[in-house]
């Protein structure tokens, strides 16, 4: 037995593989690009584990994924693989549409010739768990209640509208062809090995190099925080336990608006690695203009999560942000891998010239 994993070398795909291996001697197939997010080195102690086998290539190349099938033959699929990061979807949109969209087409139209080829015990077990956001429910009010998986879908960047098609993909290939999929719709995620273009590890990242702290806009918006090895657990919660067909919105009840994020990480930093100079972190916090078409507040509602499956995040908000403050400070080597030439000229495109 094993499981294919697409997108493993990523932010949550390399925890996730890291979590399985910790818990389970199942193999893992690990299909990544290796875009500019993915990184071996998230995966380096599985160097020589057999159980760990990477191979580097597309979702979308079907040729590739319909070999790692008929060779490994995987009881389940967790698609993780995609462009993550909404800025750069608004930046340029077609890697967007090429792997969110173009890319779980092929992967469906792959996993689905195999499903049909298999043994009757084993098509019975298979499944297909899609990863997803609830950036496709689009942006709720302030006083509105937090998304249920009943929410309208209403995107409103290229990425969530891209992930919105995916999910809606997966939604068809269910209902048509009776592939055994489950959507997972999970809040921000949090944690090791955060690709340092999204905001807390940015955060970190420049207070520590004397950097300003660049806030969008007026530093209100809502996010709702959920610690990456939390969402780890609920996604294997849901391929054990989900039932086919199903969404399950993941998330951690712990909503709080961009700016005390950013306070709460340099008040760790100022504790845990004061200035030279005895100057609070929060005075290189600088107002720049905000994200065109930026959601406003994100909430999840977990209660089907909890309720049908069990599942209970592990980790507050106050002992999952001192763990990922802390990972930062103990792993410099690796912040410093990912400062590729790429990185400096995305942080070049996105923040140069953004006055507020
Ligand atoms: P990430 O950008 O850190 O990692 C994405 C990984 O996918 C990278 O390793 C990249 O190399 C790989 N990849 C990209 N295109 C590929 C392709 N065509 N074929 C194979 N591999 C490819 O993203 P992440 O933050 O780890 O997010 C993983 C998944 O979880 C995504 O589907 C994302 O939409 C979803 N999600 C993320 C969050 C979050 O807060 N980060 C929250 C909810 C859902
Ligand atoms: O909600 C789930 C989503 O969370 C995932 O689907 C996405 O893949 C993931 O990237 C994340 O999207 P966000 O846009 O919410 O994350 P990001 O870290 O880019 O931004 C978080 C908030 O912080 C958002 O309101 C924008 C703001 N921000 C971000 C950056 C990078 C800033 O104020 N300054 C910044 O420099």
């Amino acid at each position: 037995m094993s499981i294919l994993v697409t997108g493993g070398a990523g932010f949550i795909g390399s925890n996730f593989v890291l979590d399985w291996l910790a818990q389970s001697d199942e193999p893992v197939i690990n299909l990544d690009k290796l875009t500019y997010a993915g990184n071996r080195e998230n995966l380096q102690s599985l160097n020589g584990d057999p159980r760990h086998v990477f191979v580097q290539g597309d979702i979308g190349d079907s040729a590739l994924v319909a070999d790692l099938l008929a060779k490994h033959q995987p009881r389940a699929i967790v698609n993780f693989a995609a462009e993550s990061h909404v800025d750069r979807s608004i930046h340029g949109p077609e890697d967007f549409i090429q792997t969110n969209i173009v890319g779980t087409f092929r992967l469906l139209e792959a996993v689905r010739a195999y499903w049909g080829g298999l043994q009757s015990d084993a098509r019975q077990s298979f499944r297909f768990l899609h990863v997803s956001t609830d950036e496709v429910y689009g942006s709720l009010g302030k006083d509105d209640p937090a998304f249920t998986e009943a929410h309208r879908y209403e995107p409103n960047s290229p990425y969530s509208a891209s992930k919105a098609a995916s999910d809606h993909l997966v939604r068809a290939y269910h209902h048509t062809y009776g592939l055994p999929v489950l959507t997972t719709n999970c809040s921000n995620n949090y944690g090791p090995y955060h690709f340092p273009e999204k905001l807390i590890p940015l955060m970190i990242v420049n207070a520590l190099a004397g950097k300003p702290l660049p806030v969008y806009g007026d530093g209100q918006q809502i996010r709702d925080w959920l610690y990456v090895k939390d969402h780890c657990s609920a996604i294997r919660r849901v391929l054990d336990a989900g039932h086919i067909g199903e969404v399950y919105n993941i998330g951690g009840w712990n909503e709080k608006p961009n700016l005390e994020i950013v306070h709460t990480v340099c008040a760790l930093l100022d504790e845990l690695r004061p200035r030279a100079d005895g100057k609070p972190y929060k005075e290189q916090i600088t107002y720049v203009a905000d994200r065109p078409g930026h959601d406003r507040r994100y909430a999840i509602d977990a209660r089907k999560l909890e309720s049908e499956l069990g599942w209970k995040p592990a980790e507050t908000f106050e002992t999952g942000i001192s763990k990922t403050v802390q990972w930062y400070l103990d792993n410099q080597a690796w912040v410093s891998n990912v400062q590729s030439g790429t990185y400096r000229e995305w942080l070049e495109k996105n923040y140069t010239g953004r006055n507020a």
